[in-house]
């Protein structure tokens, strides 16, 4: 039976490079559990796009002397480039910046304050008279109360990572000018979070199928009681608020960014001719998945569905597969040191599917992981071309130059080649096992187990021996390792798109991946192969030292 998932991602800030911790953290898991859920038949959508809102944007374009405008454009455009790169299969990807968001984000505002869920207040916010204006929490620095470091953010204190008030602060000072800002009472809107306490544990307590840490996030987040939230900020760049008297304030960044899931399905439906299929993911039976760092557990189970149940009628989210943090050789990334591999960079010097392998085989799902150059470089050349990419083309370019390039005919399988054959079949059903479950490390473990028993099957059998004597001996073994490379590019082809779409060409089957679905076809005696061409390049070790001596420079 056919099922509605809707995949939604983290929109990330425009405001700056993707790098790995992005891809290992998000972008990939929900690519591949995309890909996988289109290939056993789901209907699947998968939406984001950028956040051109919030500080960090307006930070960094004053920072750079331009406008918000044009750093969210020039980041977006960048990130667009490295999806398509990347092989990120959105159906569609759009930012924050549309009037559709726009729309949809007021007409929740305004349904939240008829039902009482929204209620103004007057609080004290930082006010720089030098600049003549108030300032966002991150723009107030000062000491820290908790660690008495000197440069901490109104928001948090990077280094204690105590979350804060700007008016905690020992000596506060604007960052724009240094001048020590004045507190003044502003009016804001409040969402009142603790009416919905009840509501959101009862739900929560449904949610089993949640991992570990994200359960244990969420219940310490309700064990705490839940605390109402300013959703308005004194600022200029933002949405604005749909209501007389509030010109000079927008609605704040993480009440409206999560509102995307929504008008991203809306603008897709828009776009495919018809306003109402958006009703399908989010009225009807359907399964949401939103895939997220772990600094985001707070917006995605608590007070996005918290909005929602406020606004009534539409679809929680089924499932937040959150991710830990991916290291860089063994220490924290850290865009400001530039401790951090650059996407972009990365895809200008080196296939996509090495780095979908590497960040698969070791993704922060449960802890933290590590990624390093040596690690990259030696599993790329011992695991995706040593055993994987090799076994292909070990067995396609003899099965060219000795069946002049068609599938041999195997006759009566042996034992061997039956339980080989067999063993395929069930890691089919394995991976699929644990791709349905999110478990992205584990569905690869056990292709490239198999992978190993294919090498070790064809060592055993050595056709390239067999041949001198029986060309049927040799022809089955062949054609059993075909068996089990059809096998192996389906398995694979949610976490490694490109070189599976190509190994699949090159076995000489018809249709693409998709089409053909998660099952397993054997390519037929008689049939023609492909083209054998290497699925993998092996790298240099001069890899490792070029590419360590550009981290943290
Ligand atoms: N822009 C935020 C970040 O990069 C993530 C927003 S996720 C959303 O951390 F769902 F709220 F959009
Ligand atoms: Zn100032």
């Amino acid at each position: 039976m056919s099922e509605r998932i809707h995949v939604g991602v983290a929109w990330p800030y425009a405001n700056g490079r993707l790098h790995l911790g992005h891809i290992a953290g998000a972008y990939l898991p929900a690519d591949i559990f995309a890909r996988f859920n289109r290939m056993i038949g789901n209907e699947v959508l998968m939406v984001s796009g950028s956040d051109q809102h919030g500080a960090p944007i307006t930070i960094r374009a004053e920072k750079e002397s331009t406008t918000p405008e044009a750093i969210a454009r020039k980041y977006h455009a960048l990130f667009v480039d490295c999806w398509g790169k990347l092989g990120i299969s959105w159906d569609l990807y759009t930012t924050t910046g549309t009037a559709n968001h726009a729309e949809v984000t007021q007409d929740i505002f305004l349904r939240l304050l008829t039902k009482g869920y929204l209620y103004k207040e007057a609080v004290l916010q930082a006010y720089c008279p030098s600049c003549g204006r108030f300032l966002p929490d991150r723009y107030v620095i000062g000491m820290c109360p908790n660690c008495n470091s000197s440069n901490a953010r109104g928001d948090e204190c990077e280094s204690c990572g105590k979350p804060l008030d700007p008016i905690d602060l020992g000596e506060p000072r604007c960052v724009l000018c240094a001048t020590e800002p004045r507190f003044e009472y502003s009016e804001h809107f409040f969402l009142k979070l603790s009416a919905l306490q009840d509501q959101l544990s009862a739900w929560v307590n449904g949610m089993s199928h949640w991992r570990p840490n994200v359960i244990g996030a969420t219940r310490r987040f309700l064990d705490e009681g839940l605390r109402d939230r300013a959703i308005t900020r004194d600022i200029d760049w933002g949405i604005a608020v749909p209501l007389e008297g509030y010109e000079r304030k927008r609605i704040y960044v993480w009440f409206e960014a999560v509102i995307g899931y929504l008008s991203a399905t809306k603008e897709w439906a828009k776009l495919q001719g018809d306003d109402t299929l958006w009703e399908r993911y989010w009225k009807q039976e359907a399964r949401i998945f939103n895939f997220i760092g772990k600094d985001n557990i707070f917006f995605h189970t608590l007070s996005w569905p918290g909005t929602l149940i406020a606004y009534g009628g539409l679809n929680l989210p089924y499932d937040v597969p959150s991710n830990e943090f991916l290291n860089i050789q063994g220490q924290k990334l850290s865009t400001s040191r530039n401790w951090a591999v650059w996407v972009d960079d990365y895809l200008e010097r080196y296939d996509p599917d090495p780095l979908r392998y590497y960040l698969s085989a070791s993704m922060p799902e449960t802890q933290d992981s590590d990624f390093s150059w040596d690690k990259f470089v030696h599993r790329n050349n011992d695991e995706l071309v040593g055993t994987y990419g090799n076994l292909a083309h070990r067995v396609l370019t003899f099965t060219h130059r000795h069946f002049g390039g068609v599938v041999p005919d195997p006759g009566e399988l042996d034992p061997k080649s039956q339980e080989l054959l067999a063993l395929a079949e069930q890691t089919l059903i394995d991976v699929r096992g644990a791709l349905a479950k999110c478990s992205f490390r584990e569905g690869m473990r056990y292709s490239m187990a198999l992978a190993q028993q294919a090498n070790r099957y064809l060592d055993d059998q050595a056709p390239w021996k067999t041949i001198k004597e029986s060309r049927h001996t040799a022809g089955r073994s062949l054609y059993t390792v075909m068996g089990v490379l059809a096998a192996l590019s389906t398995m694979l082809s949610p976490y490694l798109p490109f070189s599976s779409e190509a190994l699949h060409r090159s076995l000489g089957l018809g249709d693409t991946l998709l089409e053909q679905g998660w099952q397993m076809v054997r390519p037929s005696p008689g049939q023609a192969l492909g083209e054998a061409k290497p699925l993998f390049k092996k790298l240099d070790e001069s890899v490792i030292e070029e590419e360590t001596a550009r981290l943290g420079t």
